[in-house]
């Protein structure tokens, strides 16, 4: 990218959207430097796919082909990926596990949000396996994506407390509010080059993150 032309994101989703609303609406209120070039779901019916629409980005739809196999649906979203030019993609509640190859295609280059505190957590039903487990403590992670599977480096955490009486529903509502902030802000410091990848790590502000940075929501969130 040269100086002076938009830093451009891709955003894939398979659900709601609620995270590339929060993305989206700010770059369109100028608080990221940045564009959403496109919104891809790798399902036609997620409702993030009219959200995206009524926000005025293009949309796409991968669908996985019945016969083929993953390679083929990787190189249909690589084509519809690549024919927007991004800078970083962000995967946003896309519940798809990708290749290593595909991941090394893209690599330094895409972000994922989980809902949890990585290391903690990785894989499906965060909510719930907190709330078994009786942990205080919960929240998300924003990370670079690698081959293994929500274990890439982590550069910015959102924790809450867990109050007595939660259900899934209300941590979950409580965590996602908080990805909400700490997802646009990491993709703001990618568009101000603030954020890099360099040998297998996250670097801020120009030096290594030896560990993830964590905001403490615990007392706004209980709000
Ligand atoms: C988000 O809470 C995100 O953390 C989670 O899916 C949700 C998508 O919500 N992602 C994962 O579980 C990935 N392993 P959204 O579609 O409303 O943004």
């Amino acid at each position: 990218m040269s100086a002076g032309t938009p830093f451009r994101l891709a955003i894939l989703i398979s659900g709601r959207g609620s995270n590339m609303s929060a993305i989206t609406r700010a770059c369109l209120a100028g608080s990221i430097a940045a564009q959403v070039a496109v919104v891809i779901s790798d399902r036609a019916d997620a409702a993030g796919l009219a959200r995206a629409a009524e926000l005025g980005i293009e949309t796409a739809t991968v669908l996985q082909p019945q016969a083929a196999g993953g390679s083929a649906f990787e190189r249909s979203l690589a084509a519809a990926l690549d024919a927007h030019q991004p800078d970083v993609i962000a995967l946003a509640g896309f519940m798809r596990i990708l290749s290593g190859r595909f991941v090394a295609h893209y690599l330094g280059r895409m972000l994922n949000i989980h809902p949890s505190l990585l290391p903690a957590y990785r894989g499906l039903h965060t909510h719930r396996r907190v709330l078994e487990a009786g942990d205080t403590e919960h929240g998300a992670s924003v990370h670079f994506v690698t081959a293994e599977l929500d274990g890439g480096p982590v550069v910015l955490q959102s924790k809450v407390a867990v109050e007595p009486g939660d259900t899934e529903a209300t941590l979950s509502a409580r965590v996602q509010a908080t990805e909400h902030i700490i997802y646009p802000r990491v993709l703001g410091w990618c568009a101000q080059r603030r954020l890099a990848w360099r040998e297998g790590a996250a670097w801020l502000d120009g030096r290594r993150l030896q560990a993830p940075i964590v905001e403490d929501f615990g007392a706004a969130a209980r709000n």
